[in-house]
């Protein structure tokens, strides 16, 4: 097995850990135990990495080694045997809508080489993201919503009340949502999944123009990871709550804690990306179950050569004994 990173499309092979993760998580769809759903994700894509043939560390993963036992930050993953790779990973992210059978819930993975992504801590991070094809330095997040959503406007050849701005739905956004209502501006308000909503911007048929909010900071640093792939615009800054948060950041290397990053920052170089649906949304189509057997439907993206490829699968529990 080559060692050299760039020889091997990982995409190929990363699917079938996202498709491990979601079939594991599906089974507990709209069962109410969120942590349940979480844990069976997280087994699930923990054993299937260890299958491959990579020498991986997570950067982006569970949370710190002493509060998660698996995939935690700097864990070693895969049989040791290949190239060197960092990975992100968020084996379900949508905990919450997994547990009431919501939309959007995904299992999502994504590898560079070392030091392709940032490692970012468990904080908040406040985002801003539009998709493909528009002219560089767009967005500005220290700029405000209006002059954001005017130049997008302009940018598209559109009018602002064309354009849609998907917004996580939480009390801390009360005065962004009414700022982009100020403009005219459409609002799509999502209940959780933020990494779906910053890829919906740079697919065409989802009809969300721009992400704006705050969310994850391991999620951007995902959702930055298919930007690069499928192309788009992103910048993120760590929001700090507490000594705590800041710590955290510290840990992680992180001495700018203002710093705005930009798509490049949060993910660069030969980056690949699979996200398997667990319940249906704009992008995915959830795990379908039936008597011996599963179909899943999974996005694979590589930002070397900018393909991407929808993989519907059908799985055979009869010849592959399905493990959870
Ligand atoms: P989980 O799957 O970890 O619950 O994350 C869901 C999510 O909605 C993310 O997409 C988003 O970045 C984050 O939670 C927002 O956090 P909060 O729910 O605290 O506002």
């Amino acid at each position: 097995m080559s060692d050299n990173y760039t020889d091997r499309n990982l995409a190929m092979e990363i699917v079938r850990v996202s498709e491990a993760a979601a079939l594991s998580a599906s089974l507990l769809v709209g069962r109410g135990d969120e942590k349940a759903a979480d844990q069976v994700a997280v087994n699930a894509m923990r054993r299937s990495l260890n299958v491959l043939d990579i020498t991986g560390t997570v950067v982006i993963g569970e949370g710190e080694r002493d509060e998660a036992p698996m995939l935690y930050i700097g864990e070693k993953v895969g049989t040791g045997k290949g190239p060197k790779v960092d990975i992100a990973l968020d084996p379900l992210e949508g905990t919450a809508i997994t547990a009431t059978g919501g939309a959007n819930a995904l299992a999502v993975i994504a590898m560079a080489q070392e030091g392709g992504f940032l490692h970012a801590p468990d904080v908040y991070m406040d985002k801003i993201a539009v998709g493909g094809g528009l002219p560089d330095n767009l967005i500005d997040i220290n700029a405000s919503p209006a002059e954001n959503i005017r130049n997008l406007a302009r940018a598209k050849k559109a009018e602002i009340s064309d354009l849609q701005v998907c917004i996580l739905l939480r009390d801390r956004h009360a005065e962004l949502i009414a700022k982009v209502r100020e403009t005219g501006a459409r609002i799509m308000l999502i209940g959780d999944g933020d990494v779906s909503g910053i890829i919906a911007t740079a697919q065409e048929d989802t009809g969300v123009d721009m992400y704006m909010g705050a969310g994850g900071a391991p999620e951007g640093v995902l959702a930055a990871a298919a930007l690069q792939c499928i192309g788009g615009q992103m910048q993120g800054r760590l929001l700090f709550r507490n000594d705590d948060e800041r710590g955290r950041a510290a840990k992680a290397g992180i001495t700018d804690l203002s710093r705005v990053y930009g798509l490049n920052d949060l993910a660069h170089g030969d980056v690949m990306f699979s996200a398997t649906g667990v319940t249906s949304g704009a992008m995915l189509r959830g795990v379908r179950r039936f008597a011996g057997g599963a179909i899943t439907h999974s996005v694979v993206m590589r930002s070397k050569s900018g393909t991407v490829r929808t993989i519907e699968a059908h799985h055979n529990f009869n010849r592959k004994p399905f493990v959870d």
